[in-house]
């Protein structure tokens, strides 16, 4: 018989991370520049605009990234240097009792400007000695085909993913990876967080928002794109890799109405639709019948081919991945409203209720619980939480200790709200912790914004030995872990 408020026996423990926030190595093994190697980091600038650039792109800094010459500071092109130092990753990582370890592939690596006919074999090679160190220490990979890392030159070149040539070139980056890593990899997700278009278009289809007209046409011609293109890498793996398990990821926020007037509630229900769209789509294999009425008021109009649509009924995805950081809320009129401004890093409205972390996002471990819920409820697929963590500053001991009993709250907070979320009959079948080591933010570039249970020693300037050294929190997870998370004192 099932056991109550328990974890699956075989459930899925470990981390997560991006190509892009940990590999380095941006000009070894015939590497090509991605979306995410033009982001830099200048200490400079005041810090409210280090995540600038997340949210706005503009030609100039695309071309200046591109020009060998530059002297700027672009810290996803050396990230924690993980090309060169995966194998003393993974070892810790199979010390916590990791059971499968999320990363993603850089396109780059493998198709350095992505329209190339022939894959680079070195590219190729890196990622086989990647997934035989992991299966060498009984780590499942688990891999997402794109975390924010296109190639650059799809993007100054095609216009991203509006230019339709673009699933061909996403689809022979696709194939090739499955068939070189048919034996190695079961697991696939599509694309990361997937609905955050909305908020960053440039990262996500490659749109330089500068100067560009209809924009919101942009987001949805690209991401319907997106949604074919993952529906026929759904379709490829499931043929060149039998009993493989295909993923979507979106971003979950929990949105709660700002108070209980009808006009909030409304308010929230249509927000909570734009972020949820993508996952219908995927989930379920067709447009949501609110999706004509959304396209209507956004003046969208979606060139499909024919077959589009039948495309994307035939291949759904088999599981259902998220990342849950935060709740928000939502209110009709938030003009006069405290805390309606720039406290979120997505715009949303200050909880009074809840705590938030040092970079403002509010932690709600139990709207984990009812995220949880939802999405058992809307697509009945098994859920699987692929990024959850506590981005903060750490200070190191004397001794070299770091005393991270925030990290050990955080993490305790939401497993117990994961337990409570089975109990409620949700098919939960795995969590991995984003960033278990330190590892350089998406949004801000630094990497003080640390989220691991592994510290990295190197300051936001690229600076430091990079050698590894355990938290407390590493020694904490590796017991939850060995008690498939009964043991959660
Ligand atoms: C998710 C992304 O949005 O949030 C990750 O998938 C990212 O790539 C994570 O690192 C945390 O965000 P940040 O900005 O703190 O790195």
């Amino acid at each position: 018989m099932k056991e109550f408020n328990a974890f699956p026996e075989h459930f899925m423990w470990g981390g997560a991370t991006a190509a892009n926030q940990i590999e380095g190595g941006s000009d070894e093994g015939g590497k090509g520049l991605s979306a995410s190697d033009v982001y830099l980091f200048d200490p400079n600038t005041p810090k409210e605009h280090w995540s600038d650039q997340w949210f706005m792109m503009t030609h100039a800094q695309v071309k200046e990234a591109q020009d060998p010459q530059s002297k700027r500071f672009y810290p996803k092109r050396f990230g924690i240097d993980f090309y060169h130092r995966y194998e003393e990753d993974i070892a810790l990582f199979a010390e916590m009792g990791f059971k499968c370890f999320r990363m993603s592939l850089a396109w780059t690596r493998i198709f350095p400007n992505g329209d190339e006919l022939e894959p680079n074999e070195e590219g190729l090679a890196f990622y086989d000695r990647v997934f035989d160190c992991l299966i060498k220490h009984n780590i499942t990979p688990i891999v997402s085909l794109s975390h924010y890392e296109m190639p650059l030159h799809l993007i100054t070149e095609y216009e991203g993913w509006i230019d339709r040539r673009v699933v061909d070139f996403y689809l022979r980056f696709a194939t090739t990876v499955f068939k070189r890593y048919r034996t190695k990899v079961k697991y696939w997700m599509t694309f990361n967080e997937i609905n955050c278009v909305k908020h960053h278009p440039y990262v996500s289809v490659g749109i330089i928002e500068e100067g560009y007209e209809h924009l919101e046409q942009g987001k949805y011609q690209g991401a319907h794109h997106q949604f074919v293109a993952s529906a026929l890498a759904t379709k490829a793996c499931h043929k060149i890799i039998p009993g493989s398990q295909v993923g979507c990821m979106i971003s979950y926020q929990m949105l709660y109405p700002y108070s209980c007037h009808p006009d909030d509630v409304q308010a929230c229900l249509e927000q909570q639709r734009v972020s949820l769209f993508f996952s219908d789509v995927q989930a379920t294999g067709r447009y949501p019948a609110y999706a004509d009425r959304l396209f209507k008021e956004k003046g969208v109009v979606l060139k499909k081919e024919v077959g589009d649509d039948e495309i994307l009924a035939q291949y759904p995805v088999d599981f259902v991945s998220f990342s849950y950081y935060m709740s928000s809320t939502v209110s009709a009129h938030p003009e006069n409203l405290e805390g309606a401004q720039g406290n979120l890093i997505t715009g949303g409205i200050k909880n009074p209720y809840l705590p938030s972390s040092d970079w403002g996002w509010q932690i709600d471990p139990k709207g984990l619980r009812l995220a949880l819920n939802q999405l058992y409820e809307r697509y009945h697929k098994p859920l699987f939480i692929a990024e959850n963590g506590l981005g903060t500053g750490d200070t190191v001991n004397p001794d070299g200790s770091i005393d991270d009993d925030y990290r050990i709250d955080y993490l305790r907070q939401h497993i117990e709200q994961m337990k409570e979320a089975i109990a409620d009959g949700v098919d939960l079948f795995g969590y991995t912790w984003w960033g278990p080591i330190d590892i350089i933010s998406a949004s801000t570039n630094q990497i003080t914004k640390r989220y691991g249970f592994i510290h990295v020693d190197q300051d936001d300037c690229g600076q430091g030995t990079r050698n590894r050294s355990r938290k407390k929190s590493f020694f904490w997870y590796k017991k939850v872990i060995a008690s498939n998370g009964s043991d959660l004192a």
